[in-house]
């Protein structure tokens, strides 16, 4: 028996199928109402943050009608090489109910084709062992279906590596009833390489391309072909590095059952020895056996300024976003109502800044794969323009017994490992998500609130190493980032514990924020905008509010987690230092003039209209000055 475990489980399906006498466990529904419950996060109920864990797929019956129908159109995508297409769905049942859903399956076959042998102790026909990849009410767009039986529904489909199949259930998302399923429709090119991102390199002068495809390296050989714009002749190709993961690679949960899908393959190249400030023209590439190509659109980036370059900089900040359904699929319990406003608002304005930190929490898949591609290919008119740069969150990394400081189950099972492959950071470890980076007149220092940053640790030896290697002259503008509030919030699960913080964020970093005299502190997790004083210790070091000059003293802490997930309350204590509040979606824009001016603004994602602002305005001898706990040391001798 053991031994049939792993292989061809569907042979298994097959073989319980004609001993009906052996009895099958009813489904039990503890798994998935573990992953769907609210959880608790520092005394407040979180909302479950993943649609599809609503979905009680393991209780799937089979109970097909022959009269009901399903049929989707049109049956090939992507014919002029399209990676997104509206399909069209029409649902035929002669008996139907408002608990009628459509569910969108990828692969088409979905019956037995990823089932384990643990499976087979609580499912049942038509063993359905996975989730869909996304979900429709049959009423949503026509409400009278419930009398005439017949709907059209209008979905959208991106290119996923794979076939997909549309099945009608009734009996809503706990007791799930299949009555039919559609024809198989498919892209032309399922494998085609798809949703690049770009990343800052190691090095200032170094792009990295990241993409999906559907070819692993024995099939294709990967690359980037690219040239400066209006240079085609002088056009060079980069090998790219190929990863990929495996179920066995998630730490359990959804992400190690119904949630799991092929990722596929995902590609990396490095394009060096950039020239500061000009424009590339670049184009994913696959060199297949036979010696023809595969090729996906032309993109262009513009390459990092040289670090210290004095001369306009823009970026933008925001975390916790998720992922929007454009089509109002998965939309009974939209999670993430703010998403598609502040991923529009960014494509329009794509013109006006330079360079994007997502500081985590990013497309919420908890756990289900398929979500990734999704959230990919949402983002990709961004991150395919300028780097997409992006830090680790409790929904990319936590899972109890797992190494995340936080023994948390809010990444679904996946622990770090899709987030950590999908995305290139220039750090030493990508299981260790902490990095510096250098933009013109910026130095960040990204952290990892998932691993542990206190004093003594390998982390907080980055964080001073880091803040220390800014040479204030050339790169003023000294930028800490981290996904959870470290600093000061006045969120109010936060506000319940007393802290208005992690417990042992400031307490273990703020000497360092103080001693290397860090400008501004950014943190997300909490899902709405703050801005704090100038603080040191609890208390804010100046009165001002919307102009800072002369001596660097205290770090202004921002909360800009409004990117898309739903709102998180303020505490109704009144926190002193606390400047600006806004509970809606929205992000920050900093704007480097040069090397003694800095503009901060926050924009809501409705209107892209600045709410708060402040400006920064200062020169070099004001950073140098000695300030309380920012003093070099100095000798009496002359
Ligand atoms: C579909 O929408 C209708 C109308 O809003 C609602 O009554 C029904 O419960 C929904 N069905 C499911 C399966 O969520
Ligand atoms: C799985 O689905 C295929 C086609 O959709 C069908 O031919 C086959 O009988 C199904 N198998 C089981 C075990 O339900
Ligand atoms: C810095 O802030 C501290 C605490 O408020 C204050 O005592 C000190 O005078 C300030 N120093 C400067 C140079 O502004
Ligand atoms: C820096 O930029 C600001 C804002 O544009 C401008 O007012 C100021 O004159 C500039 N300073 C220098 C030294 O160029
Ligand atoms: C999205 O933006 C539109 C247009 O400004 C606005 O009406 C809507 O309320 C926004 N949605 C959310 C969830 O903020
Ligand atoms: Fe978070």
């Amino acid at each position: 028996m053991h031994r049939m475990k792993i292989q061809f489980c569907f042979i298994f399906v097959t073989f319980l199928t004609s001993f009906t006498s052996i009895p099958l466990t009813h489904a039990t529904s503890r798994y998935y109402r573990t992953l769907a419950g609210g959880h608790r996060q520092g005394g407040s109920t979180k909302f479950n943050e993943q649609p599809l864990a609503e979905i009680a797929i393991y209780e799937a019956v089979l109970a097909l009608h022959e009269d009901a129908s399903v049929k989707a159109s049109p049956n090939v995508l992507g014919l002029k090489g399209e990676d997104t297409e509206w399909v069209t769905i029409q649902v035929d049942h002669p008996e139907p109910s408002p608990d009628d859903w459509v569910a969108v399956f990828s692969p088409a076959q979905f019956n037995g084709s990823t089932c384990s042998y643990e499976d087979y102790t609580r499912i049942q026909p038509p063993y359905i062992c996975s989730s869909p990849i996304k979900f429709m009410n049959v009423s949503y767009e026509n409400p009278d279906y419930v009398n005439t039986g017949k709907s059209l529904l209008r979905l959208q489909i991106i290119n996923q590596r794979s076939d997909f199949s549309f099945a009608l259930f009734s009996g809503g998302y706990s007791k799930p009833e299949l009555k039919a399923v559609s024809n198989t429709i498919t892209f032309a090119n399922p494998k085609a390489p798809l949703y690049p991102r770009l990343a800052l390199g190691k090095s200032w002068d170094e792009m990295t391309v990241t993409w999906s495809s559907g070819y692993n390296i024995d099939e294709a050989v990967p690359f980037v072909e690219w040239a400066m714009k209006g240079h085609h002749q002088a056009q060079s190709r980069s090998p790219a590095g190929t990863l990929t993961f495996t179920q066995n690679d998630m730490c359990g949960g959804a992400a190690r059952g119904v949630g799991w899908r092929d990722p596929g393959f995902i590609h990396t190249a490095f394009l060096k020895n950039l020239w500061p400030n000009m424009v590339y023209m670049y184009r994913m590439g696959h060199m297949l056996q036979n010696g023809e190509y595969v090729w996906s659109k032309t993109y262009s980036f513009k390459a990092s300024p040289y670090p210290g370059q004095d001369s306009l900089q823009r970026v933008i900040i925001f975390g916790d976003m998720g992922k929007g359904e454009r089509d109002g699929s998965n939309a009974y319990s939209n999670k993430h109502p703010g998403a598609i406003n502040t991923t529009d608002t960014l494509i329009k304005d794509l013109e006006n800044y330079d360079i994007v930190l997502h500081i985590g929490d990013m497309s919420y898949a908890n756990g289900y794969i398929s979500q990734w591609d999704q959230f990919l290919a949402q983002m990709e008119p961004i991150s395919s323009k300028v780097p997409y740069m992006v830090a680790s969150g409790n929904h990319e990394r936590d899972w109890p017994n797992s190494g995340s400081f936080y023994d948390v189950d809010d990444s679904g099972g996946e622990c770090g490992v899709p987030a950590e492959t999908l995305f290139y950071v220039p750090a030493e470890n990508r299981a260790k998500f902490w990095y510096s980076m250098d933009y013109g007149m910026f130095h960040f220092c990204v952290a990892d609130t998932e691993h542990d940053w206190r004093i003594g640790t390998e982390q907080y030896a980055f964080i001073e190493k880091c803040l220390a290697s800014a040479n204030r002259h050339k790169q003023p503008w000294l930028i800490f980032v981290a996904h959870r509030v470290l600093g000061y919030s006045s969120n109010e699960w936060y506000g319940l514990e007393g802290s208005f913080e992690e417990p042992m964020g400031r307490e273990h970093l703020q000497h360092l924020w103080q001693k290397y005299k860090v400008d501004i502190a950014f943190f997300g997790h909490v899902h709405n905008y703050e801005r704090v004083c100038p603080i040191y210790q609890n208390q804010c070091v100046n009165n001002e509010k919307s102009h800072y000059s002369g001596t660097v003293n205290g770090t202004i802490h921002i909360v800009a987690g409004g990117g898309g997930s739903h709102l998180s309350d303020f505490s109704e204590l009144d926190t002193v230092w606390s400047i600006y509040k806004d509970h809606d979606f929205g992000f920050v824009k900093l704007t480097a003039f040069n090397q003694s001016s800095l503009l901060m603004e926050y924009k809501k994602s409705s209107d892209g209209e600045v709410y708060d602002s402040f400006t920064i305005t200062r020169e070099y001898k004001d950073v140098l000055a000695c300030v309380h706990d920012g003093c070099e040391p100095v000798t009496l001798a002359a």
